[in-house]
């Protein structure tokens, strides 16, 4: 038995452990579920940070519970727009050093969050303990929550190719740049050859007008469904190109609370509203404990 095996095995008889011995019960008869969304995309830069941001004020606003990960381990991302300066991070969690419960810090109207860890480089290379360390804090986890927004780093390194195949729902965010299309397009194929993931859904960020967004999304799915047959392309929305989203990240705040009368800010609250709406077609099994199980057991 290797490594992996005995893991697998210690999580399993955990799982078994937790649904008081009974088999074949799933985590979501016990806590109840949360919708994991991943946020990520093949080329940095394209707002991922800026739109989990928003995106999680907006669906505050809606009366959701919402626990946000700084999944961009290395660099901290959203301290910045949410205007925190976390003493803690998910680093002390993995070292065993600090529950979950002493990391998570609030964030703006009630946005929890659990800060980025520099030194956690790549979460399914983690040692055996450090590895039950972080599933033992999530099982602890008491809070439950109906949003769970993952901010990924950009490209396919493992770490954001994991987050996002062990969500129940994948953001790629792309942008009209040529490049942001075809690196958009080479996550999804890494995903779906690699890992059997075939549903997506697609955010286009920073366009002038509705018409380019829905341009730059038929440009991806006619490349998907000809070379990727069997893919899921969702279109979910655009963020309009907006100078106020770049002044409110100088004010160390999100577009949505600097300027709310801002076109970008009026479209973060309507994607929030049809992501709400939208509750009713998310496989409902996921909460946040199996989200951690699927991640580190891979
Ligand atoms: N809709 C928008 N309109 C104008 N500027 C935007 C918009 N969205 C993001 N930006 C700007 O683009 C830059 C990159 O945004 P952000 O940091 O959110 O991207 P990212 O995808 O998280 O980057 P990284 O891959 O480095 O994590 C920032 O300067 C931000 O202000
Ligand atoms: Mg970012």
């Amino acid at each position: 038995m290797d490594q992996a095996d005995g893991l697998r095995q210690m999580v399993r008889k955990k799982a078994h452990d937790m649904h008081g011995g009974r088999d074949g019960c799933r985590y979501s008869e016990e806590t109840s579920s949360t919708r994991v969304i991943s946020v990520t995309s093949g080329k940095g830069g394209v707002g991922k940070t800026n739109i989990v941001g928003n995106l999680a004020i907006a669906l505050r606003r809606l009366g959701k519970s919402v626990l946000v990960l700084d999944g961009d381990l290395g660099l901290a991302n959203i301290d910045i727009i949410f205007g925190i300066s976390p003493p803690y991070n998910i680093a002390h969690v993995v070292n065993g050093e600090k529950s979950l419960g002493e990391i998570i810090v609030e964030g703006p109207e009630g946005i929890q969050i659990i800060p980025a860890g520099s030194g956690v480089q790549d979460l399914v290379h983690l040692t055996q303990g450090q590895k039950l360390n972080l599933l033992n804090e999530f099982d602890a986890l008491e809070e439950n929550f109906d949003i769970f927004l993952i901010d990924t780093g950009a490209g396919i390194s493992s770490n954001v190719i994991y987050f996002s195949i062990a969500a129940d729902e994948r953001i790629v965010v792309v942008t009209s740049e040529p490049t942001s299309i075809t690196d958009a397009y080479a996550l999804i194929k890494v995903m779906y050859t690699k890992h059997g993931t075939n549903t997506f859904k697609l955010l286009v960020n920073m366009v002038d007008r509705e018409e380019e967004a829905k341009s730059v999304f038929e440009n991806l799915s006619n490349a998907v469904v000809r070379f990727l047959n069997g893919i899921s392309l969702e279109y979910i929305g655009f963020i309009p190109r907006d100078g106020n989203v770049e002044k409110a990240v100088r004010q160390q705040n999100t577009v949505i609370r600097s300027y709310p009368e801002s076109i970008s800010s009026k479209e973060f609250s309507v994607l929030a509203g049809r992501m709400q709406a939208s509750s009713a077609d998310v496989a409902q099994d996921g909460n946040i404990k199996f989200f951690w199980k699927k991640l580190i057991t891979r």
